[in-house]
């Protein structure tokens, strides 16, 4: 018999024997005592994909030892594969040429959609729309599911204080409660209620941890932090993920106080594994199990994979470290059978879990692939969700929304009519050029008249069709002579400037976060001969906005927006939507106030009221505030609203019971709107100390004009606890502050207290 059909004949009678009766975890018991140790090794190892599975095979190198792996049962997840056919072939190589014929897990990066793309997740959080954030990882998930993928590495929960990271267009920005929020949202979105849904996938949340407190933004850079801002600041949105039933786990390439993440036995056996009982498995992140030598933390690759597993890591990914060494290791005793078996047991189970041991194809179905994709219930939740993540800085006069007819709009700047650019980083399956351009959305309203001018042009290192290295112009001003003539014959100004889709993002640390290149000469210039303008800002991550904040009457956050960015900004702009989102990261006023962040500590030197104490000795700076230009938590509408005094049910808080803080809030303006009504609570003075306010609850009304609502939130022992000076979780009794506003800089407060 050929030895490929005794295998595939084997393989289904093996999987066959693993009774449908059992539960998970003795099916993964069973399987496991089939396995070999090489095997076994084999599930810890994944590759990035290698070569185009539906062509040739590979006949020699790397590709060819790759493809031996695969075939030998030596590799457990594949990344970066996908469409129905490739993930088949791959697939099939796993299941039919392999001695057990172990399905593989295929992983992507799947961070803000697949074909169609939703806002980056930074603009999404802004929404503060958790259900609308839930659609939004459901869909990407299905949109993806059907083009053979079964693993995300999303929901990134790392929590970042500093706009110089490139990254933080990925998070959900400073806050960890809001944080937590929507961690748990995008985990209930992507793996929904049922795992083996050929519709859901497993989420990974990273980076595990403090990826985002890399020192000075710089990515990949240090991280020294203490057990504190660890505890009540970086970790609560993966325990929130883990919480929610997260699978996966992706390790971080920083070290974190001298240890490597991808090594810390702390962070990952005692804490994640341990403290909060996580049973799903971990993965490295790219080659950081390799990254331990270049840390200077593991002499040569062997001791790497070997601190690795004892530091908790299961899967390594792209390293080879662990297929290569780790059975040498087992023969020297440094690492145990039980350790490998540990981890093989953790990825197993979630392949069970996924259903991939029934229907290792149930990720590909090529008419599902094909009626999902860009399917209208997609479109319209990308643009849902597009609206509700734009942020209305400032709308002086109330010159937004446009007046829609017999108005001349110039509209102008380098991104205005850009395509690929409000897709933004990371998605990698959508084709560029497939954005609705502002220009696109603004002329579907017709009743003005709309001319176009770029003003400063991009540019491009990389050959046609990449976008990863586009520029905006530093030598080339030739545009701006048209855009100024363009500006002097319009009624209104609209100027669409930002960072282009791939200035922000993994790898694309700044130094400066004014607007790049001649952006903010085009706007002085333009503003010189038309004042009255609006400006709609694109970029992934809070920006220096100190001269348009002044000048420039209405401002608009329009961020990365994805798929729908034009038609969503369009509507917002003509008021057919109400702007209500807020800023979930604090734009400073400039680089040398960050790491910035409206829960910081008080200091022993605050200073009256945080601002202008007068004198030198407080903590400040000479030359600038210590405020942001725009603090988290702020958004306008195009209508007011007005909050009343905060309304405590009781000054006192028994243990283990709740109290009620309630305001009244009225719409004073002329048009129905919605309001984020925020909750902030102080522990005046604790244990250790304590920011001097954190968001703790917030509700979502919508009024209509003259319209008024009483809002309450209930505060109970839990909102008040913190990881205090004895590491425990815990509630200190004492006077707490209530503070219930429309943004972070809320001063109004009631007090109460936690009695002992
Ligand atoms: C490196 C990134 O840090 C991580 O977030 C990503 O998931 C992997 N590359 C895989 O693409």
């Amino acid at each position: 018999m050929d030895h490929k059909i005794f295998f595939t004949l084997l393989s289904l009678l093996i999987n066959f024997s693993i009774n449908a009766q059992q539960t998970v975890d003795e099916k993964v018991k069973a399987l496991l005592s089939k396995m070999t140790i090489q095997e076994k090794i084999g599930q810890m190892n994944q590759y990035n994909g290698f070569w185009n599975f539906t062509g040739p095979t590979p006949d020699g190198g790397d590709q060819k030892v790759k493809y031996n792996h695969l075939a030998n049962g030596l590799v457990g997840s594949m990344l970066n594969v996908r469409g129905v056919e490739e993930v088949k072939a791959v697939q099939k190589i796993a299941v039919e040429e392999s001695r057990l014929g172990i399905p593989l897990i295929f992983g992507f990066d799947l961070i803000h959609g697949y074909k169609t793309v939703f806002p980056i997740p930074l603009a999404e959080t802004a929404s503060w729309d958790l259900e609308a954030i839930q659609r939004s990882a459901a869909l990407s998930a299905k949109e993806a599911a059907v083009a053979g993928i079964n693993w995300t590495f999303a929901p990134m929960v790392d929590i970042t204080r500093d706009a110089r990271w490139g990254r933080v267009m990925e998070g959900a920005g400073e806050d960890p409660y809001l944080g937590s929020l929507v961690a748990a949202a995008r985990v209930h979105g992507f793996q929904g209620k049922d795992l083996a849904s050929p519709y859901t996938i497993a989420a990974s949340a990273k980076h595990f941890a403090a990826y985002g407190f890399a020192e000075s933004g710089r990515d990949y850079n240090t991280v020294d932090i203490g057990l504190n801002t660890l505890h009540n600041v970086v970790l609560p949105p993966f325990k929130a993920a883990v919480d929610a039933g997260i699978k996966t786990i992706m390790n971080s390439f920083n070290d974190l106080n001298g240890i490597p993440a991808t090594a810390d036995s702390y962070l990952q056996r005692d804490v994640l594994k341990g403290v909060w009982n996580f049973d799903g498995f971990i993965v490295s992140d790219w080659g950081s199990i390799r990254e331990l030598v270049d840390h200077g933390y593991a002499k040569d690759r062997k001791q790497a994979g070997e601190m690795a597993l004892l530091g908790g890591s299961d899967m390594d990914m792209e390293s080879s470290i662990y297929i290569n060494e780790l059975e040498p290791l087992l023969r020297e005793g440094k690492i145990s059978l039980d350790q490998i078996d540990d981890a093989v047991k953790r990825i197993l189970k979630v392949k069970f879990e996924l259903g991939l041991f029934e229907n290792p194809y149930l990720y590909c179905d090529k008419v599902s692939e094909k009626q999902i994709t860009g399917s209208e219930e997609i479109v319209q939740a990308t643009l849902d969700i597009a609206k509700k993540s734009i942020v209305l800085l400032k709308n002086e006069n109330n010159i937004l929304p446009l007046k829609k007819q017999a108005q001349k709009i110039g509209l102008i700047g380098p991104l205005a009519s850009d395509k690929t650019s409000p897709l933004g980083n990371w998605r990698i399956a959508a084709d560029n050029n497939t954005a609705i351009s502002v220009l696109e959305g603004l002329q579907k309203f017709k009743g003005n008249e709309l001319s176009h001018a770029q003003g400063v042009k991009l540019i491009n290192k990389l050959p046609e069709g990449f976008h990863e290295e586009v520029e905006i112009n530093t030598t080339d001003k030739t545009g701006f002579e048209e855009a100024i003539s363009l500006a002097k014959n319009v009624d209104i100004v609209v100027m669409v400037l930002g960072e282009y889709g791939f200035q922000s993002g993994e790898g694309r640390s700044r130094t400066k976060l004014n607007l790049p290149g001649f952006q903010q000469e085009l706007l002085e210039k333009i503003y010189e001969v038309n004042s009255n303008m609006v400006l709609v800002l694109m970029n992934g991550r809070p920006l220096i906005l100190n001269w348009a904040s002044e000048n420039v009457p209405a401002i608009l956050e329009a961020w990365h927006l994805g798929t729908q960015s034009g038609n969503a900004i369009a509507q917002v702009l003509y008021g057919e939507y109400n702007p209500s989102g807020k800023l979930p990261m604090s734009f400073p006023r400039s680089v040398g106030q960050l790491p910035l962040y409206y829960n910081h500590k008080s200091t022993g030197r605050p200073g009256a009221d945080g601002e202008d104490a007068g004198s030198v000795f407080w903590s400040h700076y000479g030359d600038e505030k210590n405020s942001p230009l725009y603090a988290f938590g702020y958004g306008l509408s195009y209508t007011k609203f007005e909050y009343s005094t905060i309304k405590l049910s009781s000054s006192e808080m028994k243990k283990n019971s709740s109290i009620t803080a309630s305001v009244k809030i009225k719409n004073i303006g002329k048009v129905k709107g919605k309001e984020i009504v925020q909750l902030y609570l102080q522990d005046p003075y604790a244990s250790t100390t304590r920011p001097i306010k954190e968001l703790k609850g917030f509700k979502t009304i919508e009024l209509n004009a003259g319209e008024a609502k009483t809002v309450s939130f209930k505060i109970d022992e839990d909102l008040l606890k913190f990881y205090n000076a004895h590491q425990k979780w815990i509630a200190e009794p004492g006077i707490f502050n209530v503070f219930i506003g429309t943004n972070s800089l809320v001063k109004d407060k009631k007090s109460f207290e936690l009695l002992r």
